[in-house]
């Protein structure tokens, strides 16, 4: 798309979604092409690119390759944490992923069978991605600091047959064995995939089962490549699981088609960079920042991608990130803003930043939380580059808004994501589905049909894709966030409108956890809320009420709710804290008053609810709060 105005453009894609997606549609290798762009003749299900077929690993490798690009560098491993780096041109890296192709294929492995992939961020892990959609196979990717129980739930819902994991992870310096876990999630799972693909990393030696594991450079060794298949564009390409309002997550589908026509467009119109330039999203595979723009998108559009095994802070130190982006001449960055606030914290003057070369460097995207406006403004002022934060989900695969500097750029806003991208027709509503007036507050909807790239459904379960996003407003997709528009248009995201919470951009139910605090013999209620942090954004903490009895230490009962949440959804949950309470504040129905316990710990003004049932049980909660180092000035 030429470059023109951002307004021009956003209302030709509401206006004509078939021509505005067809047109980006031509830039991408079909085998057969569409019969139709947008298909909506069962709503509240809409289809895109309808009758077409390509395939995902061919638009990402092959396609380069036959067009005189195979020696293009197409991934760079930047492993501070193993002190090594590797690159890969777009041939070496086909010739990878076709051979791992054929290692998954031997095992029986084709069109639509599932794939899980539970591994820390080295290469295989997206060969291993790529093979899968090579072959029309299905992958879902699980974050590594998922534990076991997290993983079993993954297993049996998308029932793998093959499962590609590795013998360890590293967490700066410390070594994490994955296969213990992996063995343990199997052992919890109803459905046993039939075989595992394990790589070996120096660290660590995974024990192998014999008959279920196989080594993957053994079977490397022993494969033969295998060509793309032609795969439906409506077809999916991966599950990835997400936090629900439940411990039962739910499995966001991607198809083929509509994934790689806008995540390929994406790369010019939102992030600016053309084939050839250096992108680099500091996030995680098992994200879907990490499948959308670690993996496919700059592949898609033939730029090198960056995959980056550390951490901003600790890696060797504050200045990890712009060693990267120098070394690599990396164009534009996507990471979450509490690697920016990490990094501020242990550097807050830039010191490190003025010891690099940067000028390749041209644009910083932020998205995964809120950005708060000092992170924004101070990576501004140090870097001296357009900071753009960008709004966006699992479910939606890519920006719902953002300020797309490749069709025009707009002043940055602090605070706001900037404008809908094209194709998200953003609305914002009040409890009765109608508009809310410019600066009001409501929830943020999408109105239907959502673009292409964005899910179609949800893994197996139709009917939950329409109870959890389109019944409460008929018409509209609900994010779930709450904001508003200001008078220019400007989108801004404010919280969310369910139990989700944010933790060093890791989107985590408190649902879920307070499933895993009420299964401890001692406790008779529990709640879970998300309270400020100046790093991770959010933090959780419970809230226990002990059966009558009870004699037992709290401090005891605390420690032990803090393994469980460890041991059930694993250290990326970062649960720490926990207090005791007598009772927990509720309405006269016996809601839990969550919001009011969250704004207490965070020391904010709250009202009393009118509905409340005994409001000397604030006073309590502040108490304890306090006890545990929040509720500063209740
Ligand atoms: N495998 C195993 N364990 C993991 C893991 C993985 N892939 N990822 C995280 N963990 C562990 C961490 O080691 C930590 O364990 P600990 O409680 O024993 O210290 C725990 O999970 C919490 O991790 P995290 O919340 O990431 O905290 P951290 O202190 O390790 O790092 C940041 C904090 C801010 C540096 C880090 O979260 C970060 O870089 N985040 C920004 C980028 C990002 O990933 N965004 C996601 C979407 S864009
Ligand atoms: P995830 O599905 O893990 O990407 O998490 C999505 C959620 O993260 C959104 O629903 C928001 O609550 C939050 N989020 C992501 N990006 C932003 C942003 N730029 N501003 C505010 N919140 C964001």
């Amino acid at each position: 798309m030429a470059k023109g105005d951002y307004q021009s453009a956003f209302e030709r894609s509401l206006r004509d979604p078939a021509d505005f997606w067809g047109e980006a549609g031509e830039s991408v290798h079909w085998y057969k092409k569409w019969d139709k762009v947008l298909d909506d003749s069962n709503k509240p299900f809409y289809r895109w690119f309808v009758g077409g077929q390509l395939n995902s690993c061919y638009n990402a490798l092959d396609l380069h390759i036959d067009n005189g690009r195979g020696d293009q560098t197409a991934l760079i491993y930047d492993s501070p944490v193993t002190d090594k780096i590797k690159t890969f041109s777009y041939r070496q890296l086909r010739d990878k992923v076709a051979t791992f192709a054929g290692v998954l294929a031997a095992q029986g492995v084709g069109k639509g069978d599932r794939v899980i992939i539970y591994m820390p961020m080295v290469p295989q892990a997206l060969v291993a991605m790529l093979a899968c959609a090579r072959l029309g196979a299905v992958h879902s990717v699980v974050f590594g600091g998922f534990a076991a129980n997290e993983l079993a739930v993954r297993i049996n819902d998308a029932q793998p047959k093959v499962i590609v994991s590795a013998s360890c992870g590293i967490e700066v310096k410390r070594v994490i064995p994955y296969k213990p876990l992996l063995d343990e999630a199997i052992k919890l799972a109803r459905h046993k995939p039939q075989k595992c693909i394990i790589v070996q990393r120096p660290m660590e030696r995974a024990e192998l089962i014999l008959g279920r594991d196989l080594d993957w450079k053994e079977a490397m060794a022993a494969a033969r490549p295998h060509e793309c298949v032609p795969v439906a564009a409506t077809d999916p390409l991966y599950i990835l699981y997400t936090s629900g309002t439940t411990g039962e997550p739910k499995g966001v589908v991607r198809d083929n088609g509509g994934h790689v026509v806008a995540l390929k467009w994406t790369m010019k119109n939102i992030y600016g960079v053309d084939p050839g330039d250096i992108y680099w999203a500091a996030s995680d595979v098992g994200w879907v920042v990490g499948h959308s723009y670690i993996v496919y998108a700059p592949l898609f559009n033939g730029n090198t991608t960056v995959l980056y095994e550390g951490k901003p802070v600790g890696t060797p130190d504050a200045g990890a990130f712009w060693r990267v982006i120098s070394q690599h001449k990396v164009k534009a960055m996507f990471t979450a803003p509490t690697a920016f606030r990490a990094i501020k914290k242990e550097d807050p003057n830039g010191e490190f930043i003025k010891k690099y070369d940067l000028s390749a460097f041209k644009t910083l995207f932020l998205a995964g939380e809120r950005c708060d406006p000092d992170t924004l403004q101070w990576a501004e002022h140090h870097l001296g580059v357009p900071v753009i934060d960008h709004w966006w989900q699992t479910e939606t695969g890519w920006a719902i808004c953002a300020d797309c500097i490749g069709i025009e750029q707009l002043p940055v806003k602090p605070g706001s994501p900037t404008k809908p991208a094209p194709g998200m027709d953003v609305r914002v509503v009040d409890e009765q589905n109608q508009e809310v007036k410019r600066g009001s507050i409501g929830a943020l909807v999408i109105k239907l049909p959502l673009p292409p790239g964005t899910f179609p459904t949800l893994w197996n379960a139709d009917q939950r894709f329409i109870d959890s996003y389109l019944s409460e407003f008929p018409g509209y997709y609900k994010t779930a966030d709450a904001g508003y528009v200001d008078e220019d248009g400007y989108v801004f995201v404010m919280s969310r409108t369910d139990d989700i919470i944010n933790v060093a951009g890791h989107r985590l139910s408190t649902g879920g956890m307070e499933e895993v605090l009420a299964a401890h013999p001692d406790v008779a209620e529990c709640a879970v809320i998300g309270v400020n942090d100046e790093l991770k954004g959010q933090l959780p903490l419970g809230f226990l009420v002990l059966k009558a009895g009870v004699k037992r230490k709290d401090g005891d009962i605390v420690n032990e709710i803090v393994k469980m949440v460890r041991d059930k959804i694993g250290p990326v949950a970062a649960f720490k804290t926990a207090t005791v309470v007598a009772r927990l504040p509720k309405t006269r129905s016996g809601k839990i008053l969550r919001g009011t316990m969250q704004k207490i710990a965070d020391g904010q003004d709250y009202k009393v609810p009118a509905t409340i049932d005994d409001p000397a049980i604030l006073g309590e909660i502040a108490e304890a709060l306090k006890g545990v180092g929040y509720a500063k000035g209740a």
